[in-house]
Parts: structure tokens; sequence; C-alpha cells
């Protein structure tokens, strides 16, 4: 029986707070279901390590971290201390373009028992995908700024979309939607107003989609689609974007269900050549930090996403998955609730309660 590697990173503010409920939950169903886990605690990838050793990682970061199965990852940022830029620029980000994790799966689902902000959905209303592009398009540190300083200053910020980034993030998506009972693929565009990238990504999406002849597939401009999460929200199945329209639309869904409390994401090598990462898709929270009132569900329910990616989908880790999401849905339905979700719990309250249901 295989023993799993976790580098277990929780990073800054709430990340320190929630993570200790993810593992909770993720041991639990561990030994339930009999996975071996072997859990490596980090501490760098911190705005803390930042401060006492002026940078975000030790040199040798990617060695210590190849061999692990999987990253189970809290949040990090400390804009009080550390620019954002450099603290995300020197982790997460980094770990998302080194270890090639291309996809970022981020499930979008509106749970029985949670207040939904859109008038007349009820819990199934709402059950869709957002695969993020992870590692390229709009997310780049490539340009400069001339003339810095004077009225003649010029900023250039590039993009990079590369045949081989998209094409793999296109066909993950249509394999996503042709697994699933409705097959409907949305892919997020912006080919009216850029005019470069944008009317590239929609020829490579038809171009993909010939091979999947029953998946319905259509193109959305990035502004409508965001207008539609809102005002029609069961319409979708998987939605395909690039790095930075999947970011905004993956705050937005889970919006849309409630809180972005609940949202996790998974950072896929499909290929496993690299480990993946499993975070929530929230961030640190400075605004909560220190009272123990972040909801841990979307670091719980990340959890249950590495044991089934880390199992294939199978077996043990399917298992163990399934009995974190059941767990998740009987507290979301019965209690107890952090303030997020109008309840009063704390985050250790709420991660008990999912773990003894497990
Ligand atoms: P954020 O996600 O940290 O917080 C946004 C809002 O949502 C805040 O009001 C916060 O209190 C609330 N919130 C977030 N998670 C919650 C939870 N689990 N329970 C209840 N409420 C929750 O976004 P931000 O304020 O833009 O960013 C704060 C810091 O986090 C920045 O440094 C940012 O760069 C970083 N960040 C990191 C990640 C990551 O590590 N993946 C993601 C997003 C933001
Ligand atoms: C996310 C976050 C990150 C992103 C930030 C912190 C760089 O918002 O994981 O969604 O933009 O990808
Ligand atoms: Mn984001």
């Amino acid at each position: 029986n295989k023993t799993y590697r976790i580098a277990v990173i929780p990073g800054d503010g709430i990340g320190k707070e929630v993570m200790p409920e993810g593992l909770r939950a993720v041991q639990a169903a561990a030994d339930k279901f009999g996975i071996g886990l072997e859990l490596t605690h980090i501490d760098w990838a911190s705005c803390d390590y930042w401060q006492a050793h002026g940078k975000m990682m030790p040199d040798d970061w990617k060695a210590q971290l190849q061999g692990m199965d999987a990253i189970f990852f809290g949040a990090v940022g400390w804009p009080a201390t550390v620019p954002d830029h450099v603290s995300l620029w020197g982790s997460l980000l980094k770990f998302r373009r080194e270890f090639d994790q291309y996809i970022n799966l981020r499930p979008v689902r509106l749970f029985e028992g949670v207040p939904c902000p859109l008038a007349g959905r009820k819990a199934g209303d709402i059950d869709f995908f957002v695969v993020r592009e992870n590692t390229e398009g709009e997310y780049t540190n490539l340009g400069g700024r001339i003339f810095e300083g004077t009225e003649r200053e010029i900023v250039i910020q590039e993009s990079v979309f590369s045949r081989h980034g998209t094409e793999r993030v296109l066909k993950f998506a249509f394999e996503l939607a042709q697994s699933r009972p409705r097959k409907k693929l949305t892919v997020a565009t912006k080919s009216n107003g850029i005019a470069v990238s944008m009317p590239w990504w929609d020829e490579r999406a038809d171009e993909i989609g010939r091979s999947y002849p029953e998946v319905a597939a259509d193109k959305q401009h990035i502004d409508i689609l965001s207008a539609r999460f809102v005002l029609q929200p069961d319409r979708f199945d998987v939605v395909v974007a690039s790095n930075l329209f999947g970011d905004i639309l993956s705050d937005l869904g889970p919006a849309c269900t409630g809180t972005i409390g609940l949202a996790p994401s998974a950072n896929l090598d499909p290929e496993r050549r690299f480990p993946s990462l499993f975070e929530p898709v929230h961030g640190s929270a400075p605004d909560i930090y220190g009272q123990n009132i972040a909801n841990p569900v979307a670091m719980i329910w990340s959890g249950a996403l590495m044991l089934d990616f880390l199992t294939h989908g199978q077996g043990a880790g399917r298992q163990a998955h399934d009995a974190i999401v059941a767990a998740i849905e009987t507290v979301l339905r019965e209690g107890p609730r952090t303030r997020d979700l109008g309840g009063q719990a704390d985050t250790t309250e709420m991660g008990k309660a999912v773990a003894a249901l497990i």
C-alpha cells in the first residue's frame, strides 16, 4: 500500500486558521479508508518567512517539493508587509508555473442550507466547473516601464498564449464536458476587443471542438458571460477561460452560491510529472484574520479533491472524497455554520463538525 507524501503549506492569514481544519478532515478520511499519508509541514512560502529571510522560499524549494505527491496549500499574501506581486510571484505563481500545473479546476456548487444571493435559486440549480488556464495568458512578468515618473511614462504588460498551453487546457475542458451528463462547454472569450490573442483562442477552441462532436460548445464574451453567471447560472456546465478571465469567474461563481469561503481548487499537472497543488480559491483575508471565524469548507473540500486526484479518482481516494463532501453537505444543511453563512460558529467548531461526520 502506497504512502502519499504531502507538503503542507499554510502560508499567511486565514491560511493558518483553515489549514488545521483541512488536515483534520483529510486525516479522518484517510484513516477511515486506509490511505497512508506522510505530512511534511512547511513554514516557508509565507510573508513571515520573507520578513525573517528577505525571500519567500529557500533556494532549494523545488528540490524539497519535487518528490511530494501533492501540495496542500492555504493562502499567501500579507500586503501590509510584502507587496502582493512579490509574495505571490515568489511562491504560489512559481509553483503553478515551475510545476506546470496548467489546469486550475474550480467547482462551483449551490448547497442546500446556504442562503443564495440570487433570487429563486435552490440547491442543484448551480453546479458547474470553471477550468482556468493556470500557467500563461495574462499572468506574465513581461513588460516594462519607460519615461518613469514623467508625463510621458508608458507601461507595457504583455500576455502570452502558446499553442501548446492553449490547446491542452481546451482539451481538458472538452474531455470534462464530455464526461458530464449535460455535455455543455462555455468558452470564455473577448475576441471583439482583445484583437490578437482572443480571436486566435476562439480558433483553437473551434479546432479542438471538432474532435468532440457530442459536446455542445459555445463562445461567450467575458462581459456578458459574467452577467449570465448572475442571471442564468443554471445554464453552465463547464466553463473554460484564460488565466485572468478564469480568476475573475472563479470568485464570481462562488459568490453567486453564497460565499467564496466554500470554493476549492485543484491546480493540476494532469500528466503527474510534478506535484499538483490543492488550495481554497480565497486568499489570506487580512480583514478577518486572528478571530478564527473564517469558513474552513474551501480548505476541507480542497483536501477532498486532493485525495481523489492522488488515487486517480478511484478506490479509497474516491471514497474518501465522497465521504468528505457528504459531511460538508450535512454540516451546511444542519450547522454549525460560520458567519459568512449567517451562523455564529467559529472555524474550529465547523471543521470539527465536518470531521466528526466522516
Ligand atoms: P481574500 O479572498 O483574501 O478575501 C476577500 C474577502 O472574502 C474578504 O472580505 C475576506 O474576509 C472574505 N473571505 C475570504 N475567505 C473567507 C473565508 N474562508 N471565510 C469567510 N470569509 C472569507 O481576497 P483579498 O482580500 O483580495 O486578498 C487578501 C490577500 O490574499 C492578498 O494578499 C491577496 O493577494 C491574497 N490572495 C491569495 C490567494 C491565494 O493564495 N490563492 C488568493 C486570493 C488572494
Ligand atoms: C487565485 C488568486 C491568485 C491568482 C493571486 C493571489 C495571484 O487570486 O488563486 O485565484 O490570481 O491566481
Ligand atoms: Mn483569484
